[in-house]
């Protein structure tokens, strides 16, 4: 190469270095200098997700190098001015990653924690901010910025189903464990999502579905919970849900997002859409949507188009890419955090036994927990045996282990009849293997297995007392059934009824312990055995949370965050609700393609929130008249008197024998929850001063 051509080259390096260097560097500081550098179509990929790069295998649109496999999405870069991508990932009860990758003999496993009904029932959020602490960590140290949780949906139907990742049908519940939630998280310096905001209450048809609800309504129940989370948290992010509420997406929606959630509430963080095909992108930047998720290159182009044509102002473009740039300068990728992919799993898996404990609800017991003696147990129900951890879809958690009822047993040193052990091993054991397919989405509930009454006899003499287990799966883009879902099935209710007649007859008792997902009818099975014990979705040691609590290790003190009614029809919401339309992914995918054959379809197209303000309690009372299980309820292993010692002020003694926890709730004279507190372990005869603040 000749000399001339050198020092152009030379000359043309060295320009080139100099204009990089004359570039501005995104810093905390700087936001405004970089938003004037932003070329327009930098500007509008900005506040356009990077696609579901993330995914292996679905890597329809990646405008970035995947960094994390298996995380929900990414931001996008434009690293001439600095500018890195984010990632972010699901969800409630813990990070969902792939656990495995290409090429790399490494693992990514994560903790899975209880899930949010069950963190809920716990009604102690020093503890949810414990696990949240945990659960940030593990989105830390494997790279993830912003973690989408948590889910705070008030549970307006029983069927709805993602209850199982939602806190409440009361909205004071709802805000306060989200808040203790997000503050856990935040702790370690990553974000949050707050979501799905909002009224974000059934997932069939759940992205084209409106809500037609009462404005008063949808604040005081509805909108109250992420009111309360933002005033008392902060999160980094909130997530606007797929519906609309009274004819307009929540999306592009600019009284929702912009006067309420940021003139009236103060909130100072970034609105990213929920996982969206391209709709009306010009109308949710305009409305203060600053985020669209997971993103499509042609929502980039439509931005930059609708800029050049007037159709979008860009000055409302720019308050989205600044809170944008806010979330980017807050991020551990920003500052360069060297995460280690190895958390401590051993310490959270300690974290999530305890919780689970925490918020595990004792319905029913005649005295026969705890058990007094380590005698063996006839185990029944597939559950006992292959317990499920939590719900399935963007909920669910790839986790290194699952504990289950059988071991968790056998490790407190009981003895398990191994005979029906071996029963339902065999049944399981070609279903386990199918398990690999649900990586991503999480286990289904295995088909209840038959047992003949003659064969339940004939183990009654080896065993001192048994336990069935009864088991619920659901989740993301699909409500429940009545029939064999909220209704027990008859295989079910013969299963309970058989075991409780043999066992009973010989003088023996029964437990019936509930891994469920979402409320199920009770009342009509609930006096049979002589224990239920609610366990929900336990997360990853669920088995030996259940045996901390049969064993006594543990007192119960969980109480339920939601109304358990006599019959489904109870429930003022089910006038409208869909329970015609099959569950499903593939049944929302099929219904986002023909959305337009089904216009002007009751609960489907639109849903009336005619019930108003009659959701759970508000509708029921807390007596526990006319209802299975009340809001509130919850038995203990002890008992404890409250004396008020003003109107804020309760003193709280353990009048029982063992030492336990106690949940104090103040009602205000309309009967709403205004404030509760939950005691420490109070040992028996101790007392403790609590302080309600409302
Ligand atoms: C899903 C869920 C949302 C989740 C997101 C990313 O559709 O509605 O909760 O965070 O997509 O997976």
């Amino acid at each position: 190469m000749d000399n001339r051509i050198k020092t152009i080259l030379a000359a043309s390096l060295l320009f080139a270095a100099m204009v990089a260097n004359a570039q501005p560097k995104l810093r905390e500081d700087n936001i405004d200098e970089i938003l004037k550098a932003l070329t327009l179509k930098e500007k509008a990929s900005l506040v356009v997700g990077a696609g579901l790069g993330s995914e292996p295998g679905i890597d329809l649109i990646n405008a970035e190098p995947v960094r994390v496999p298996g995380a929900a999405g990414m931001t996008r870069s434009v690293e001439r001015l600095g500018i890195p991508a984010l990632v972010l990932s699901d969800g409630p009860a813990g990070v969902r990653i792939s656990p495995t990758r290409k090429k790399d003999k490494n693992t990514y496993y994560c903790t899975a924690f209880p899930t949010g009904s069950l963190m809920a029932c716990t009604w102690n959020t020093e503890m949810v901010e414990k696990v949240g602490q945990a659960m940030g960590n593990e989105a830390l140290e494997y790279g993830v910025d912003v973690l989408l949780c948590p889910a705070l949906n008030i549970m307006r139907n029983p069927l709805c189903g993602r209850n199982f990742e939602y806190y409440s049908e009361d909205p004071l519940v709802a805000g306060k464990i989200a808040a203790a939630m997000i503050r856990g998280i935040q702790s370690n310096g990553v974000g949050t999502s707050a979501k799905h905001f909002a009224a974000n209450n059934q997932e069939t048809n759940r992205t084209n579905n409106n809500v037609i609800i009462d404005e008063q309504v949808l604040r005081d129940i509805y909108l109250k919970g992420f009111e309360i989370l933002v005033k008392e948290a902060q999160p980094w992010t909130i997530m606007s849900s797929y519906n609309k509420i009274n004819g307009k997406y929540t999306q592009a929606d600019e009284w929702l997002l912009t006067d309420v959630l940021r003139g009236e509430w103060g909130f100072e963080g970034l609105v990213m859409t929920d996982w969206t095909m391209t709709r009306n992108t010009a109308e949710q930047v305009s409305a203060g949507n600053d985020l669209m998720e997971w993103g499509m290159n042609g929502q980039v182009r439509e931005i930059v188009r609708k800029v050049k044509n007037g159709k979008l102002d860009e000055a409302k473009l720019d308050i989205c890419v600044r809170r944008v740039l806010e979330l980017v300068v807050k991020s551990p990728t920003f500052h360069g955090y060297q995460y280690s992919n190895k958390p401590d799993l051993k310490a959270h898996a300690q974290v999530s036994r305890e919780a689970a404990t925490e918020g595990m609800v004792l319905l029913e017991n005649n005295g026969v927990l705890p058990f007094t003696n380590k005698g063996q147990i006839a185990l029944y129900g597939v559950a006992s045996y292959d317990m499920i951890a939590g719900g399935t879809g963007s909920g669910n958690v790839n986790k290194p282990y699952m504990t289950n009822i059988h071991f968790g047993l056998e490790d407190a040193g009981f003895e398990i009849d191994e005979t029906i052990a071996e029963e339902y091993e065999e049944y399981l054991s070609h279903k386990k293997n199918r398990k690999k397919g649900y990586v991503m989405t999480g286990e289904p509930a295995w088909k209840e297995m038959a047992v003949k009454a003659e064969d339940i006899r004939a183990r009654v003499a080896d065993n001192d007392a048994a336990v069935v287990t009864i088991c619920r799966q659901a989740g993301e883009a699909g409500d429940r059934s009545i029939e064999d879902d909220f209704n027990l099935s008859a295989l079910e209710l013969a299963l309970i009824t058989d075991v409780c007649r043999e066992y009973h007859a010989a003088g023996k008792k029964v437990v019936v312990v509930l891994n469920i997902g979402g409320v199920i009818e009770t009342a009509s099975w609930k006096n049979i055995p002589d224990a239920v014990l609610l366990a929900w979705g336990p997360g990853q040691e669920g088995g030996n949370a259940v045996v901390d609590i049969l064993s006594g290790k543990v007192n119960p003190s969980g109480h339920l965050t939601m109304t358990f009614p006599l019959n489904y029809t109870d429930v003022p919401s089910s006038a409208n609700f869909p329970t015609d339309v099959k569950s499903g992914f593939f049944s929302m995918v099929k219904t986002m393609s023909n959305g337009n054959k089904n216009k002007g379809r009751k609960d489907f197209d639109y849903t009336e929130y005619a019930e108003g303000r009659n959701i759970g309690y508000r509708y029921f009372g807390i007596s526990g008249e006319n209802v299975s299980y009340p809001f509130g309820y919850g038995k203990s292993y002890t008992t404890f008197s409250e004396n008020a010692l003003g109107e804020k002020t309760v003193k709280v003694t353990n009048t029982g024998s063992v030492a336990g926890k106690h949940v104090v709730m103040k009602f205000d004279e309309k009967g709403e929850l205004v404030a509760f507190a939950k005691t420490r372990l109070l040992s028996p005869g101790e007392s403790q001063v609590v302080e309600l603040k409302y």
